[in-house]
């Protein structure tokens, strides 16, 4: 336990929450007719995912916990949040004041892992993509919280089954898979397994829009939606430049002038994490859960992490990124 967090299509909504229904009920704007009203979230993990999904909680009225394993992690989620916040705000100094204290005020912090359990609606993990880590956690969280307790993971990598089958309910287990930077990202990602049921996947898809996010669905497959076509097109992009067809400031510059992306490949690589990355790939080519094609392995990116070059956090990747 003690390594607990080292780390850091659409389907069509049910007929009866369709329009002609709306006025009854929208007096409770944190649940529909099919879904459980959430109040209270708490976070495991304060790492850059952990940290964005409490700001976005925490900045859209829920009241929030965010649990870690120590205090020195905590306080640099805490200041990760501090920083996008100011960020946001720049232009505004006391729209900036007035928001960090707003948001601040509604999260509280804990180092013990079963006080953030006891009164949560909804516990979101964004903890080490560990399966058996995840085990731990959820199984410990699966005695303490209270049956109601919906469980969700952010995981990018593990079928939300797997993680799911640590606990007795698999009913209120489902995936919310955040995007990095999680306050700028508007997609969440829910994931329904064979499990999960309709009310608990009712409740993902209104917690994430209070959050201001639009929510997709996708089944528990391997990538969901968007790592899916992005991991692929990510190597892919790598494989390019190691056969040495263009330079990789090259294939940036046409996927963002030719394709219209916001990053080309590698700096996007760079900000997802090459170990990201190339975990996510390692995990699918193990499971074989992929066609083998779209996960061949890859020297610059194997040696790359292998010499601790991981993007943007390691301050070097395919590009190189001074510290501030
Ligand atoms: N919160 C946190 N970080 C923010 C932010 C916010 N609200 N707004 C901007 N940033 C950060 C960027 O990371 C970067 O950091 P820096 O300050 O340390 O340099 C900086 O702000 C750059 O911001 P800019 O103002 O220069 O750039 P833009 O605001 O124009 O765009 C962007 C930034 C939104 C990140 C844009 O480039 C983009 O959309 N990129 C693609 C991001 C993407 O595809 N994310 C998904 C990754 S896949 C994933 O997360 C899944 C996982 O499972 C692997």
């Amino acid at each position: 336990m003690s390594q607990l967090f080292r780390s850091a299509c659409q389907f069509s909504r049910p007929f009866f929450t369709q329009d002609f229904l709306r006025p009854l009920i929208v007096s409770n704007a944190f649940s529909t007719s099919s879904s459980r009203e959430i109040q209270n979230i708490t976070v495991y993990g304060s790492g850059l995912m952990g940290a964005g999904i409490v700001q976005v909680a925490a900045q859209n009225g829920f009241k929030v916990t965010m649990v870690d394993i120590k205090e020195s992690l905590i306080e640099k989620g805490i200041n990760t949040i501090k920083t996008t916040l100011k960020k946001q705000f720049k232009d505004d100094e006391n729209k900036q004041k007035e928001v960090i204290e707003s948001t601040l005020s509604n999260i509280q912090t804990s180092i013990d892992i079963s006080k953030g359990a006891k009164d949560a609606d909804l516990i979101i993990e964004a903890i080490v993509e560990n399966i058996q880590t995840k085990h731990d956690l959820f199984r410990n969280l699966d005695n303490i919280a209270p049956q109601s307790t919906i469980f969700a993971s952010n995981t990018s990598s593990l079928p939300i089954i797997e993680i799911a089958n640590a606990t007795k309910r698999g009913d209120k287990f489902a995936g919310l898979h955040f995007f990095n930077p999680v306050p700028r990202m508007k997609l969440v990602e829910v994931i329904k397994t064979e499990k999960t049921s309709d009310e608990t996947y009712e409740s993902l898809m209104e917690v994430s829009k209070k959050m201001q996010k639009t929510p997709v669905t996708c089944k528990d497959t391997p990538g969901f939606i968007v790592n899916r076509l992005l991991v692929p097109y990510l190597m892919e992009a790598i494989r390019l430049y190691e056969r040495g067809d263009a330079t990789s400031k090259d294939i940036d510059t046409a996927m963002k002038l030719g394709a219209g992306m916001p990053m080309g490949p590698f700096e996007l690589s760079d900000f997802v994490g090459l170990d990201t990355l190339k975990s996510i790939v390692d995990g699918w080519k193990e499971k074989k859960s992929v066609d083998a094609n779209l996960v061949a392995s890859c020297k610059v990116l194997d040696n790359l992490v292998r010499e601790g070059i991981l993007g943007r956090k390691s301050g070097e990747g395919f590009y190189k990124y001074p510290s501030k």
